[in-house]
């Protein structure tokens, strides 16, 4: 179950992912465009889907949400290896319906989740790993405000090839940051 998260235009919106998904998230996931960008193997069928949704949903350190954009699934969006105790969680997204790319979808997603994870999660940081490669997702989390925080050289291996893959993180402190501030106090 969980939350929705929506704003007031309510044009894009996130929804729990549900076991209902699998069809949508097999064929997103086996979409070349990005399968290519991700760090496991697609799920092969919608029972290898319920599979990992049954596992995630008993080990509670993930939250994940289909994204919808006038009510239309284009993708997911969540935060996994959820630490309370350290105040962190990783942040993943992928829009697995082409024509939905390149349009902002990803960007307000990305805005509804980070609100939720710094203002009613109250985490501390949320943290990334993408591939060197991977132009739209730099564009992406860097407009969003992630900072680059380290080079993993040859750290993932794809279509059999080692990849280099950076590191990113935003803090709870520079969410939201206005452009212009004045300096403050640590
Ligand atoms: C990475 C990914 C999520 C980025 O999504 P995206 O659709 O490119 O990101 P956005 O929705 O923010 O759109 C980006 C562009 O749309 C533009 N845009 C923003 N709002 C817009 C609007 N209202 N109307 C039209 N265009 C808009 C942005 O200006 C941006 O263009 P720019 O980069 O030239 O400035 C997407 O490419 C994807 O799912 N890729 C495959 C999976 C993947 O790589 N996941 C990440 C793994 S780490």
């Amino acid at each position: 179950m969980g939350a929705h998260l929506t704003r007031d235009d309510g044009r894009v919106r996130l929804r729990p992912l549900r076991a209902d998904d699998a069809d949508d998230i097999v064929r997103w996931r086996n979409d070349p465009a990005v399968a290519g960008q991700m760090f496991s193997p697609a799920p092969a069928t919608p029972d290898d889907h319920r599979r990992w949704f049954e596992r995630m949903q008993a080990r509670g350190d993930r939250l994940e949400f289909v994204i919808l954009a006038d009510e239309r699934a284009v993708g997911t969006i969540g935060l996994g290896a959820i630490d309370r105790g350290h105040g962190r969680a990783q942040y993943g997204i992928l829009i697995g319906e082409a024509e939905a790319r390149g349009r902002g979808i990803a960007r307000q997603a990305s805005e509804l989740l980070l609100d939720h994870a710094f203002d009613d999660l109250r985490l501390h940081r949320v943290h990334l790993s993408v591939y060197a490669d991977n132009a739209p997702a730099l564009r992406l989390y860097r407009r969003l405000g992630f900072v680059e925080e380290g080079m993993l050289r040859q750290h993932a291996v794809r279509d059999g090839a080692p990849r280099d893959v950076v590191v990113m993180g935003i803090l709870r402190k520079e969410w939201r940051e206005p452009l212009t501030s004045t300096p403050k106090d640590e």
